[in-house]
């Protein structure tokens, strides 16, 4: 058990966060920071729990959760970035933006919050935390790049333990699939997800004991590792295993071709539909402002024909009335 520390963990609100969260929070002496954009579900998790919303995939995000911490607790015993997420999709899209935002909360992020990190230790002792992922080593279709940004990383750990100074304990996970909203996350049509899948507390359990530990990595599932051992050997059983993922791809490839499909019908509908109608009332409007520009000139005409009649009238008596002078 983990107890009397300051803590910071990032992705709080859900998933493999939330199950560490419950763990730390039960540690005697502990006070956590818990951190995600979305905090409503944590605000009242537990009294030496404060929820902060942050997003963590800026520089001023990250900026100002040290600052919250140190105002908070002084020093932070353990900073866990746990926070990232995925997308699953065969790599054809020209989206800057979610490439850019995957890399910035699930690459960037964590590397500069080692180096805050340190400077905040200033030599004193502290545990950085990292989720990482098995994609993380190992990629596979569909997540090309989730699995870039997580292999980022995954060199980032290994070149910075040569360098890191002595008081600093890095303790990464290595998650196979775990179920958690990441498979929702990843996209809004529902895929396959890659085997094995591991429960969310199962893989928090043993990570919060890594941490304790001092383990420099952690892996959750024991089939992921001697499954690298066997494929390694064996690469043949590598392929086969890429190759089941492979097909999954091309089953969410078909599926989402039929949603697209559907969609662009719905949306055609739907246009056709508010074209006809935009045409109908368009139609009437003209009728009504034609009809509108009838009744005016009928009633101009006959306004106009009074006035001629009056001003007639007028004309006479003026003209009886000379005639009478
Ligand atoms: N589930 C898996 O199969 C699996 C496998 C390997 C590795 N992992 C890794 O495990 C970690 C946790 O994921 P999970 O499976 O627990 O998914 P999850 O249930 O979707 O949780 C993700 C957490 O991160 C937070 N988050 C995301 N973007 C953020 C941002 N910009 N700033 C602050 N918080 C942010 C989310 O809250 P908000 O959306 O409210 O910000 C949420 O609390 C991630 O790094 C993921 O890559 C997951």
């Amino acid at each position: 058990m983990i107890d009397n520390k300051t803590i910071v963990l990032t992705g709080a609100s859900s998933g493999i966060g939330f199950e560490v969260l419950k763990l730390l929070a039960q540690g005697k002496g502990n006070r956590i920071l818990a951190v995600a954009r979305h905090v409503d579900n944590i605000k009242y998790f537990a009294d030496n729990v404060t929820a902060w919303p942050c997003d963590i995939s800026t520089r001023e995000g990250v900026d100002a959760l040290f600052e919250k911490a140190e105002e908070l607790f002084g020093k932070i015993d353990i900073f866990y970035a746990n926070a990232g997420f995925p997308y699953y999709e065969e790599f054809n899209y020209t989206d800057w933006d979610r490439i850019d935002a995957m890399f910035r909360t699930n690459t960037i992020s964590p590397i500069y919050t080692y180096a805050k990190y340190i400077r905040h230790l200033d030599g004193r002792e502290g545990i950085l935390a990292y989720t990482v992922s098995a994609i993380g080593e190992m990629a596979i279709p569909g997540y090309a790049i989730y699995s870039s940004s997580k292999f980022a990383l995954n060199g980032f750990q290994e070149a910075i333990r040569m360098e890191k100074p002595d008081n600093l304990q890095i303790t990464c996970l290595y998650p196979v699939a775990t179920d958690t909203n990441f498979f929702k996350v990843a996209n809004a049509v529902e895929f396959e997800k890659p085997f094995p899948v591991q429960k969310p507390s199962t893989v928090a359990k043993k990570m919060v004991k890594g941490i304790e530990e001092g383990a420099e990595r952690v892996s959750p599932c024991g089939l992921f590792g001697l499954s690298k051992v066997l494929m390694g050997a064996l690469p043949p059983v590598k392929t086969v295993y890429l190759n089941l993922e492979k097909a999954k791809l091309e089953r969410f490839k078909e599926k989402l071709s039929v949603y697209h499909d559907r969609f662009h019908e719905k949306a055609d509908k739907a246009r056709e539909e508010l074209e006809e109608k935009a045409a109908k009332a368009r139609e009437e409007l003209e009728e009504k402002a034609a009809k509108a520009r009838g009744e005016l000139e009928e009633k101009a005409a006959k306004a106009r024909e009074e006035i001629g009649e009056k001003a007639a009238k007028v004309q006479e008596e003026i003209k009886d009335k000379i005639h009478g002078v």
